[in-house]
């Protein structure tokens, strides 16, 4: 089973940004420990970071043919990334969108979630350990 993992914009910069936010973990810690994770489900992940939305959709109608589904944190692009969840519904794959934070719990405009209607569910607030979470739902052999 191979699950692609998708960091959108800014979360190449976690451990310095808004650490009060988002933790002080960088990405690179976070990734390693998702690996270690997916190691004992006998699991493959693929994981990518773009800045940039058209990297992030290029990246999904690349893997998604061979992939069993996706973990997302889609950083900003979750309030108004439109050619992101096109490409996340036409991916035909079970999709858990993940935040760090609590984005109900910030400001106004972090409320709304595009992806959330055509994700599977949504895990916000619980920090790195969402995405721990989500590995675990989908390498679960009930999921
Ligand atoms: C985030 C929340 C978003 O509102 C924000 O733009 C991010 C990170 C989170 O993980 O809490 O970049 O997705």
């Amino acid at each position: 089973m191979r699950i692609l993992v998708i960091h959108g914009p800014n979360l190449n910069v976690l451990g310095s940004r808004e650490t009060s936010v988002y933790g002080s973990r960088t990405l690179a810690e976070i990734d390693g420990l998702l690996q270690k994770r997916a190691g004992k489900y006998g699991v493959e992940l693929e994981i990518f970071q773009s800045n940039s939305e058209g990297a992030i959709v290029d990246f999904i109608q690349a893997k998604s043919p061979t992939a069993s589904g996706i973990i997302i944190n889609p950083g900003a692009l979750t309030h108004y990334g439109l050619s992101l969840r096109d490409a996340l519904a036409d991916a035909s794959l079970p999709v858990i969108e993940v935040h760090l934070s609590n984005i109900y719990a910030r400001e106004d405009f972090r409320r709304q979630s595009v992806i959330a209607p055509i994700a599977r569910g949504q895990i916000s607030g619980l920090g790195w350990q969402g995405y721990a979470a989500a590995l675990d739902i989908m390498a679960a052999p009930e999921a």
